[in-house]
């Protein structure tokens, strides 16, 4: 009898959940945009290595294209596990600042890029 009950209101609340879930944008919302805020993070942190003089792992951050295929493997690195830019390794650096608008603008869906995945 109780099991039953709890079956009830668990059903009662998964469904309150889910409708709310439904009404909200897939993204989090960001005003960041390629262009203007990622872009010359991307140049003063990432190019050098991704697109200037080498191309690391054949991956150039300077092509849309290529950006837009590794979003997540970019995530990964700069914000999950934080191995890129390496550390100590030719002066770049990437501030904590900086980061964090990284992550919002993927987690925005890469405005200006794209992503076409919801996070
Ligand atoms: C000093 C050089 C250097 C800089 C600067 C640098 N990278 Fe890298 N990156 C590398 C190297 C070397 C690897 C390969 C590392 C490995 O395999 O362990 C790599 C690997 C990666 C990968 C994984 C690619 C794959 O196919 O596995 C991604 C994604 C990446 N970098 C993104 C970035 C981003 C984004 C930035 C800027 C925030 C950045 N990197 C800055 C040298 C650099």
């Amino acid at each position: 009898m109780f099991l039953i009950h709890l079956t009830t209101v668990i059903a009662f609340f998964t469904f309150f959940f889910l409708v709310g879930c439904s009404t909200k944008p897939p993204y989090a919302e960001t005003k960041l945009t390629w262009e203007e805020d990622i872009r010359p993070i991307f140049e003063a942190s990432c190019i050098e290595c991704h697109g200037g003089s080498m191309i690391r792992k054949n991956l150039s951050l300077k092509d849309p294209d290529q950006i837009r295929k590794n979003i997540w493997k970019i995530y990964k690195v700069v914000i999950v596990n934080q191995k890129m830019p390496p550390k100590n390794d030719m002066g770049i650096f990437l501030s904590e600042a900086d980061r964090i608008k990284i992550n919002q603008w993927i987690r925005g869906n890469a405005p200006g890029i794209g992503t076409g995945k919801p996070y």
